[in-house]
């Protein structure tokens, strides 16, 4: 075991033509490193290590050079006495417990986001919008050092949460990435080729208004997949994209991950589970001047009249957040967010920085991966307070 702080790497340097963010990833704790630190109640808490640096809580300070230069896994007590589990939080972990302005897609959807548009190394994806960038971190993961991702977002101070959350999470700018702001509808058509796009995949209100623009950059063959959190909005995208005839039959899914309690014979389902976050919609790019195949099943099922579907979508809907009930993010929390995220990114930065805080972390936020249940109960919390479903879960509780 390695307990000498000052033979840990500092960073990208170290280990040239190593991927990027692996040395964020393995090795020894180094300060600029997000920790998860995990009571015996199995609740976790997330600090950034700084040398000298200290984590108060009423339970009593624990140093942060108790964990510096220490592999992960151990267990390090505080000054009285309480222990807690060490470990780097994984990807699912630190999406969860980042700075957020704009709900995140969570892990479970990402994780089929990226299946079901089948990201591959060296791919090139066009993304929208950012928010706060966790769906980023999956695609960039997934399209490797060899791969682009260009992900446009609308609004500026959600642009600066999702740079300082990516920046954080590979310890360095990502060279693969490129944050364009503005409305992808209007700026695709200017920044990005025809057929430039392997993949496209969206998350937003309204993704039928960026129906042209995906027509015009995703490459035959490409994939698209969009993210929407309501029945409403799925039919809409999904008559959209049948009434553009530039793609394949839309398909449709949902995913619902149930966590199990395990206890010696108590071996069961948990009480409770985020019952919906949201659908996942994907299609792939005919070459052009094709006519999509007509499914012969739905030729038969197809007998729904203009009233009828005038009556489910009204041509005159808004669809925007008070319609659809979500939650809208003030330009003071953005703000604040923005600002806790770009913290962490430089602290992740200059790795080894000789001055630390002398004021205790202030970063301290609780969150897990596998904790959909303590997810669930915030965001009941948060739909008591703001009316917004799950999705919006917000677990970026600062804990000071
Ligand atoms: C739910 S959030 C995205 C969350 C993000 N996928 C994540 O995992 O962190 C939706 C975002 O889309 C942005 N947005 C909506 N319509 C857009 C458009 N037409 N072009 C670019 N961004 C858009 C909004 O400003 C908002 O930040």
């Amino acid at each position: 075991m390695s307990t000498n702080p000052e033979s840990a790497p500092t960073g990208p340097a170290d280990e040239q033509g190593a991927p990027i963010g692996v040395h964020m990833r393995k090795g020894p704790l180094r300060p600029g490193q997000r920790v998860q630190l995990t009571d015996r109640k199995g609740k976790p808490s997330t600090i950034t290590l700084q040398r000298g640096g200290e984590w108060h809580t009423h339970q009593g300070v624990l140093r942060h050079d108790t964990m510096i230069g220490q592999p992960e896994g151990i267990v390090v007590a505080n000054d009285a006495g309480h222990e807690y589990q060490v470990l780097r939080p994984l990807l699912n972990d630190f999406v969860l417990s980042m700075p957020r302005g704009a709900t995140v897609v969570y892990p479970k959807d990402s994780a089929q986001i990226v299946q079901v548009a089948d990201v591959f190394p060296g791919a090139h994806v066009i993304e929208a919008g950012v928010g706060s960038g966790a769906l980023s971190l999956s695609l960039l993961r997934a399209v490797g050092d060899h791969g682009t991702v260009n992900s446009y977002e609308r609004r500026e101070d959600f642009a600066e949460i999702a740079r300082g959350n990516v920046e954080a999470f590979f310890g360095q700018p990502h060279p693969g990435w490129k944050v364009l702001v503005g409305d992808m509808q209007e700026q695709v058509p200017h920044q990005e080729s025809a057929g430039a796009a392997d993949r496209v995949v969206l998350d937003m209100l309204a993704p039928w208004e960026c129906l042209d623009a995906v027509r015009h950059v995703l490459a035959p063959g490409g994939v698209w997949v969009s993210y929407v959190a309501t029945v409403t909005q799925l039919s809409r995208l999904a008559e959209a994209i049948r009434a553009s005839g530039a793609f394949t039959e839309p398909e449709a899914h949902e995913t619902m991950l149930r966590t199990w309690h395990l206890d010696g014979l108590a071996v069961r389902p948990d009480h409770r589970m985020v019952a919906h976050t949201g659908f996942l919609l994907s299609a792939r790019r005919l070459a052009d001047d094709q006519t999509p195949l007509q499914l012969k099943k739905r030729e038969k099922q197809s007998e729904v009249t203009t009233e009828d579907m005038q009556a489910w979508l009204p041509e005159d809907a808004v669809w925007d957040e008070e319609t659809l009930k979500r939650r809208t993010v003030t330009g003071r929390k953005a703000r604040k967010a923005a600002a806790h995220s770009q913290k962490l990114a430089e602290a992740a930065r200059g790795a080894d920085d000789p001055a630390p805080s002398q004021e205790p972390s202030q970063d301290t936020v609780q969150g897990t991966a596998q904790g959909t249940v303590q997810d669930a109960a915030q965001d009941t919390a948060d739909t008591a307070e703001t009316g917004r479903g799950p999705r919006g879960g917000a677990v970026e509780q600062e804990e000071t």
